[in-house]
């Protein structure tokens, strides 16, 4: 398995070109199983997630054509079979969202139930909930959720969401367009990333109002047609290199940031000192005449601060000037990089779902271990800032949803490196050599 070694120390001092949203465009290109004609997504990120979603994709029968120009075209019109197997979600939590679809176009679907991951139980009642209402029959036989549903397909019908979920929302979205009559989704997740998918739904011929705010209306239609769709721009791999300037008291310049989708993260920032500012290019930030403030923060869905930017403020509070907490709200295990910040001499204390953090003045590299997606980028951040060597061992997590990350960093003049392991991996479609099937999050 690869490694990542960086050698830390130095202020960032560069630009980096966003690529597109991980969490967007995963429901999208599952869309494309909802009509019988070609999806074409642009603005796709090579990761990992991506390439396992085309992989079930292509087994359900869909003709998948990756372009070098990052555009995906997906052909769902002939498919052979209408069951996701265990192999491909337990790499990909988000591979559950296959079941809205499937069950809204042919009335059947089976899919592996996704078991609970690094960073919580994350169970998927309210999808379940979700579909019966609308009035399929919805069994779990064998570690498999199976749905199906009378001839007249799924009707519209309105689902309160007990807790907002993101991709509960979407995979009832998904199912809605095509539902017979009215659906209302209430208590919805708000992300950009629900808006974006409302936003192709649309121009698949969907009729949806309200993608944005927390009720969702939905009026079903009798068929989708084929699209052409541009993917918005990854706000967590933003926030991700902005904290990464901010950390190492440097300066950094996000091309292609959306400030709409931010907004909590950019609070953070200012609250902690960082100078911002937007131009025609991105946004810029530049942290290397003040003195990090440590910023107390609570995650919380869209438009809240999120849950996929608290490891990053955890090392960014680390070494800033104070004291700090940090609650999470969202998921109940996702403090997993605290044990490993603590190894390179970070002052954090775990009580409950808070941690709280005392700033020192530095940290020191050592060997570390990534344990989730977002954790892994913490990891890198704490890399960066640190003293000396940090080797990132298990970085498949990291290759999962942030593209050519160190590609980024040493165009800003980060000292980070691959170190290959046996077998080599590659996150391009269809040539993923990653014979460890690695644990998703
Ligand atoms: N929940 C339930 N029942 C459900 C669904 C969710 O109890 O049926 C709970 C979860 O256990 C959790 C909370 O609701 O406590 C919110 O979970 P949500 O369903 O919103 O999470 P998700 O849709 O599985 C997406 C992102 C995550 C991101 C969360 C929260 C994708 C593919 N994943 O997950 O992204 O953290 O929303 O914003 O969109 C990441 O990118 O690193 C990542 C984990």
């Amino acid at each position: 398995m690869d490694k990542l070694l960086v050698n830390g120390g130095c202020p960032l001092d560069g630009e980096v070109q966003l690529s597109g949203s991980k969490n967007a465009v995963l429901p999208i290109l599952i869309a494309s199983l909802l009509c019988a004609e070609p999806l074409q997504v642009r603005n796709v990120p090579h990761l990992r997630d991506i390439t396992t979603a085309l992989k079930l994709l292509g087994h359900l029968g869909a003709r998948v054509e990756f372009n070098e120009d990052q555009t995906v075209e997906v052909d769902s019109g002939d498919l052979h079979t209408l069951r996701a197997p265990y192999e491909l979600v337990k790499t990909m939590r988000a591979s559950i969202l296959v079941l809205g679809p499937l069950l809204a176009r042919f009335g059947e679907a089976e899919v592996s139930l996704p078991g609970g991951c690094a960073i919580g139980s994350r169970p998927v009642d309210l999808h379940i909930r979700g579909f019966r209402k609308m009035g399929a029959q919805v069994s779990i036989e064998n570690g498999y959720i199976k749905a199906t549903v009378g001839r007249g397909g799924l009707n519209g019908a309105r689902i309160l969401f007990d807790t907002v979920t993101v991709t509960g929302t979407e995979n009832l979205l998904m199912a809605a367009v095509l539902a017979r009559g009215i659906t209302v989704l209430e208590n919805a997740a708000r992300e950009p990333e629900v808006v974006d998918l409302a936003r192709c739904l649309i121009a698949m011929g969907g009729i949806i109002e309200g993608a944005g705010t927390d009720v969702i209306t939905v009026k079903g239609v009798d068929a989708l047609h084929g699209a052409c769709h541009t993917v918005i721009s990854d706000r967590i791999e933003a926030g991700t290199y902005l904290l990464a300037a901010a950390a190492t008291r440097g300066r950094i310049r996000v091309i292609g940031y959306d400030p709409q989708q931010g907004d909590a993260v950019l609070e953070k920032l200012r609250e902690a000192g960082a100078l911002l500012s937007i131009d025609p290019r991105g946004l810029m930030l530049d942290m290397r005449k003040t003195q990090p403030q440590a910023v107390n923060l609570t995650t919380a869905p869209f438009p809240g601060f999120p849950t996929d930017m608290q490891a990053q403020f955890v090392l960014f509070n680390a070494v800033a000037n104070g004291s700090s907490m940090v609650t999470e709200t969202v998921f109940e295990n996702r403090f997993m990089h605290v044990h490993e910040l603590q190894r390179m001499g970070a002052d954090i204390h775990l009580r409950g779902n808070t941690a709280v953090i005392q700033g020192v003045v530095g940290l020191s590299g050592a060997q570390v271990m990534a344990t989730d997606l977002r954790a892994s980028a913490c990891l890198v951040l704490a890399g960066l800032v640190a003293e000396g060597e940090t080797m990132i061992d298990r970085i498949y997590h990291i290759d999962r949803g942030y593209d050519r990350i160190e590609e980024k960093l040493s165009q800003c003049g980060a000292s980070i490196r691959r170190i290959p392991g046996w077998p080599a991996t590659s996150v391009l479609p269809f040539r993923d050599g990653g014979s460890a099937s690695p644990p998703q999050s």
